[in-house]
């Protein structure tokens, strides 16, 4: 199997850790290795790094290239003049590694999640492994909110390694995320395994604008795709996607309600990363080189690094992204 790692994403919800020059998925949140770095560890369980491919922006090429090099291993950078968001990245990185002929499927993975790696997760792969050749498949995971930032899978027919996907519907409104919640949908991953011949046939049928932007040179071609994600663009739309159900620890630290879920907790429930002194403080997450003291407040995201200080509700955590957009806005 060949793994193609979507590294081009900006992060901007974990500001000011991640920063438009630093995203998220290469920042050592946890430990020594950023999550990029541990992206690259879970690919190498099924692919050797010859056949392993990161496609980011041309601006993170070098960021890459270090942590690669941090870990001793050498994979191949294809670099975005622009992101277009997955699709354009995905169908880029698919002419790029493979074609009709090649009967290697292709394991696309996100580089920002956190995963268990136990033997549910490898028996999953295994399972999409097999299922490949007939579907693009995508791995589920039990919801554990109903959270608007996700795809949803509703299972159809058994296929023994995994299920049909009878409907996929990405980012619904909160009403329909709680519907789904309680009605046995999945989440989707953001995880995918295909043949490259699958997937381009169903690129032909339904993303012809992404296909014909490809017939030119790359600069070209992402001046003239539109932006748009797998899961929009053919996720939605094909009848032949299949999902296996995913049974580990699943991640996709997506803001900083996310990374308090992840951090451990001190009697008060803070999850503290630095030195930290709390009168009756309870549920905050505090991240900061400096001493940070606070004084009767709960839920609250304190992050500090050399050049800003965040302080967020944590239930309002999905907003901080609208931050980068004001600062690109302020210039
Ligand atoms: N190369 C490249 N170029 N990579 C990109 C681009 C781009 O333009 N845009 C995003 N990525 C990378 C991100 O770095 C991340 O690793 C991955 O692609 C997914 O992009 P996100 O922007 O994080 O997607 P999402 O979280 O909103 O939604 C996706 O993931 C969810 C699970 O985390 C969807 O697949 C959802 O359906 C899914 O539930
Ligand atoms: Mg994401």
């Amino acid at each position: 199997m060949k793994t193609l790692i979507l590294a081009g994403g900006s992060g901007t919800r974990l500001f000011p850790l991640s920063r438009e020059h630093f995203p998220k998925q290469f920042i050592k949140l946890f430990d020594a290795e950023s999550l990029f770095q541990k992206t690259v560890k879970r690919s190498l369980l099924f692919s050797s790094p010859q056949d392993i491919y990161v496609v980011t922006n041309k601006d993170h090429r070098f960021l890459i290239h270090a942590q690669l090099e941090e870990m001793g291993c050498t994979c191949t950078i294809l670099t975005e003049p622009v992101g277009k968001n997955t699709l354009p990245a995905i169908y880029y990185g698919v002419k790029t590694i493979g074609d009709e002929d090649d009967h290697d499927n292709i394991a696309v993975v996100s580089s920002d999640h956190l995963i268990d790696t136990n033997t549910a997760y490898v028996d999953a792969f295994q399972a999409a492994d097999r299922l490949a050749e007939k579907y693009l498949v995508v791995f589920g995971v039990r919801p554990t909110c109903p959270h608007t930032g996700y795809g949803y899978i509703r299972l159809g027919e058994g296929l023994g390694d995994g299920s049909l996907v009878d409907t996929f519907v990405e980012k619904p409104d909160a009403e329909t995320a709680v519907r789904y919640c309680t009605g046995g949908y999945l989440w989707n991953s953001g995880m995918f395994v295909f043949s490259p011949k699958l997937f381009l046939q169903e690129c032909a049928c339904h993303a012809e604008d992404v296909v014909s932007a490809f017939t030119h040179p790359v600069e070209q071609a992402y001046d003239l795709t539109p932006k748009i994600s797998i899961d929009y663009g053919i996720m939605e739309k094909t009848d032949k996607a299949a999902v296996v159900p995913l049974e580990a620890a699943w991640n996709d630290v997506g803001n900083f309600d996310a990374l308090y879920s992840i951090f451990p907790k001190n009697g008060d429930q803070n999850a503290v990363r630095g030195e930290y002194i709390g009168i009756n403080s309870h549920d905050n997450l505090i991240v900061s080189d400096r001493l940070v003291a606070t004084v009767g407040v709960r839920d609250l995201a304190i992050i500090e690094t050399k050049d800003a200080v965040l302080v967020a509700s944590r239930s309002e955590a999905q907003h901080v992204g609208e931050i980068a957009k004001l600062l690109k806005e302020k210039g």
